[in-house]
């Protein structure tokens, strides 16, 4: 029998209705419709709006719409981690929160923080839990209320997030279909570029840090730029030499979606032609662990069994990956 993989069985997307557009943005801060969308590709992103309205609400509406899609009971999932850095609470986990609102009772649940790698970093410890026979159902979720944590006032940041995320279905296959392969890594020294200051241990909530507006994402963009542009299009190129992959072998790119400039330079070093690449940051903007849910369910119906899909990304820390992903079905 050939090796148990895991395969993604399902996936389900969900995005708040209420939409941040450009021209929002032109009443908000000093910027442009045009310099928004010829810096970053970005036209309009969803904003979750409402009190008590966490990223759990991202999760719970789309790890529902899979169970039921897929025809799963709440009770036959095994594991569920939550891929975000935007936890309702520090604690307890999103994760344990997703699961209560969806039924899913005495699952091992947990939250996973990696920046915009978190969904790659999480697709691939769920896949070591199914490869070694330890459970049969686990579910991903990649999630973030990014509105939470933008200032509003910072012109370079903002306007690259959005609010979104979405839910896969992880189930063992031993017909060669599902994860085979992945690249994960990180480097602290990337700390300074892209962080938030206040919040955490090092420097918990204060008056101070409210007024010095430390609870907001600081992106040092240019920097980050940089450093996403190589390793994100290396990453990609290295999955794709490990396993003797041609560009032409690839049927999707599926890339973090940051800025359409980073997408773009990952195809050319790829050597993949655009009509192969999700690129859907124009209706989202960067929804951080959303980016790969979302793509992988906008585009589920030209998804066929058999199609190999390189996901890349790229995120605080740093952290960036690869993952080499055999699709398990046709459309349904
Ligand atoms: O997802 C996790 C990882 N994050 C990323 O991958 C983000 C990577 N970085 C980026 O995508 C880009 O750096 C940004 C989109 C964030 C910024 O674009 P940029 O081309 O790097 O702009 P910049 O920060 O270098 O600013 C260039 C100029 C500056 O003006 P001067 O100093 O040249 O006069 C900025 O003040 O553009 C100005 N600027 C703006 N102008 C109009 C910055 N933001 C805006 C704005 N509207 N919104």
């Amino acid at each position: 029998m050939s090796k148990i993989r895991a395969a993604v069985t399902g996936i389900h997307g969900w995005v708040p209705q209420d939409i941040l557009t450009n021209s929002d943005f032109e009443k908000m801060v000093d910027t442009t419709n045009e310099w928004i969308l010829t810096r970053t590709g970005i036209e309009e992103r969803h904003i979750l709006r409402g009190e008590n309205m966490g990223t759990s609400v991202i999760g719970t509406e789309a790890v529902k719409g899979l169970l039921e899609k897929t025809g799963t009971k709440p009770e036959e999932i095994d594991l569920l981690i939550c891929a975000t850095v935007t936890p309702d609470m520090q604690f307890p986990a999103t994760a344990n929160i997703i699961s209560h609102n969806c039924g899913i009772k005495n699952a091992f649940s947990f939250d996973l923080n990696a920046a915009c790698s978190g969904t790659l970093y999480a697709l691939v410890t769920a896949s070591k839990f199914i490869e070694s026979g330890t459970y049969k159902k686990v579910i991903v979720v990649g999630a973030d209320k990014m509105s939470s944590i933008v200032d509003y006032t910072d012109r370079a940041t903002s306007i690259i997030f959005g609010d979104g995320g979405g839910a896969l279905l992880l189930e063992p296959s031993s017909d060669g279909f599902g994860i085979i392969d992945s690249i994960l890594q990180s480097d602290g020294a990337g700390m300074p570029y892209l962080h938030q200051k206040a919040g955490g241990s090092s420097k918990p909530a204060s008056l101070e840090t409210i007024e010095a507006r430390e609870h907001y994402i600081y992106q040092e963009g240019q920097p980050v730029f940089k450093f996403a542009v190589t390793n994100m299009a290396d990453v990609a190129v290295a999955i794709m030499e490990k396993n003797n992959l041609t560009s032409d072998d690839v049927a999707w790119l599926v890339p973090h979606q940051a800025n359409l400039r980073i997408i773009d330079a990952t195809a050319r070093r790829m050597g993949v032609g655009t009509e192969k690449v999700m690129i859907n940051i124009q209706k989202y903007g960067n929804t951080t662990n959303g980016t790969l849910p979302l793509c992988l369910w906008d585009w589920e119906n030209q998804l066929r069994k058999g199609d190999n899909i390189i996901l890349a990304a790229f995120g605080g820390g740093f952290t960036w990956g690869s993952v080499y992903l055999k699709w398990a079905y046709d459309p349904k």
